[in-house]
Parts: C-alpha cells; sequence; structure tokens
C-alpha cells in the first residue's frame, strides 16, 4: 500500500530536547508525531500528559498522534484536544462504552483511534471499524519503548483489512525496517516507531526505510 504514515513516537526522544528531536523528524519525513501518554494504571508506566502536549502543540507543525494509555479515558478526552491533539487513540480495554467514548472523541473534532493491546482479539472491534478513523494494533504490550515486536499481532492486520478497506491501520512496537515491511505487506498504513528512528544515526534513511 502506498502513502503510509509514519509517526515517529517521540517516547524515545530526549525530553530535555523535545523540540530539537521534534524538528529532527519534521525535517526528516515524518507525517505525524506520535504522543504516548501512560497513567501508571492501565500501564506499569508513567509518562507525559497534557501540559507537555500543549508544549508540543506550540512548535510543532505535524499533526498530533496521541495515544492514551490511561484509565478513564473519557475524563480526558476534551481536555487532550483542548491541548492540541489532532488524532485522539483510546484504548478498547480501557472503557466499558466503546460507542460513546468514539462519540465523545467525534464531537471534539479530533480524528477517532480505537487501539487494541496484544492479547486482544480482532474480532471484538471488528464492528467499530465504520465508525473510528483508525485502528492501533499494538504489536507489544503497551508502557515501554524498545522492546520486540510480537509476530502473532501482525495477523490482526489481515484480518481487519479483510472487513474494513478505508480505516488506517496503525501499528505500535518493535517496529524497525523489517516488521514495518511484515506490517504494511499485510494492509498497515500506519506504523509508529519510537527506538528504531531515535535510535538511528540517520534519521532520514530510517525513516524512508519504513515506507
Ligand atoms: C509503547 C508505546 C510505543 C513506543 C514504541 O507502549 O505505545 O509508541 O514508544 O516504541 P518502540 O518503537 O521503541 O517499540
Ligand atoms: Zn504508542
Amino acid at each position: 500500500m502506498n502513502n503510509i504514515i509514519i509517526s515517529p513516537s517521540i517516547l524515545s526522544a530526549d525530553f530535555a530536547n523535545l523540540e530539537r528531536d521534534i524538528k529532527l523528524v519534521e525535517e526528516n519525513g515524518a507525517d505525524w508525531i506520535h504522543a504516548d501518554v501512560m497513567d501508571g494504571h492501565f500501564v506499569p508506566n508513567i509518562s507525559i500528559g497534557i501540559p507537555v502536549v500543549k508544549s508540543i502543540k506550540k512548535i510543532a507543525k505535524l499533526p498530533l498522534d496521541v495515544h492514551l494509555m490511561i484509565d478513564n479515558p473519557e475524563k480526558y478526552v476534551e481536555k487532550f484536544r483542548n491541548a492540541g491533539a489532532d488524532i485522539i487513540t483510546v484504548h478498547f480495554e480501557a472503557t466499558d462504552d466503546v460507542p460513546s467514548l468514539i462519540r465523545q472523541i467525534r464531537e471534539t473534532g479530533a480524528k477517532v483511534g480505537l487501539s487494541i493491546k496484544p492479547k486482544t482479539d480482532a474480532k471484538e472491534i471488528f464492528k467499530y471499524l465504520d465508525h473510528i478513523d483508525m485502528l492501533l494494533i499494538m504489536t507489544v504490550e503497551p508502557g515501554f519503548g524498545g522492546q520486540s515486536f510480537i509476530h502473532e499481532c501482525a495477523q490482526k492486520i489481515a484480518q481487519v483489512r479483510e472487513q474494513n478497506t478505508n480505516v488506517i491501520v496503525q501499528v505500535d512496537g518493535g517496529i524497525n525496517n523489517v516488521t514495518g515491511h511484515i506490517c504494511t505487506s499485510l494492509g498497515a498504513n500506519s506504523l509508529v516507531a519510537g527506538s528504531y528512528i531515535y535510535g538511528a544515526e540517520d534519521v532520514a534513511q530510517a525513516i524512508s526505510s519504513l515506507r
């Protein structure tokens, strides 16, 4: 598939030099900026929150792709939208009421993303595919950058593509030039990569190798 959306995860950036590291990927071929929000409850790690997203918005030129790995996402959707999120992705596992959460995000004007963890069956979310802009398939257990790609998760990409050809299928976790190609050949059209891009000596080359 053409037009792969590359969304570098700033979780692997230097937080003391966020502006520099965001410009680095913006100037070297990125399409979106992926911001990972972790609350220490939904995942066993804590990362950035609303004030940091707001500051990033002031300097970023590319759309902000905000991945909420938090419990009770419905409490924070408007706040992240007001902070500047362009795409808001929530976890299927973090809510009992997916339809109303989708509606809530939609009403803010943000693009709607829904994400599933590695152990969640793709069938669980088939019925939502026509109502969201993006499905994010996690290919590691969410919470940390730098983990290895879980190959068994990749089959979900094809399962989702069989159901829906329009939705953006994004993958996140352990993506590099090899695993990224496995995902795009199965129908993924957005790749998140943190350690692969920020760990590269040549960031432009790393980003173009994902396409
Ligand atoms: C993990 C995050 C990812 C993470 C990916 O929970 O959602 O976005 O930054 O990092 P890499 O690309 O290093 O696996
Ligand atoms: Zn992420």
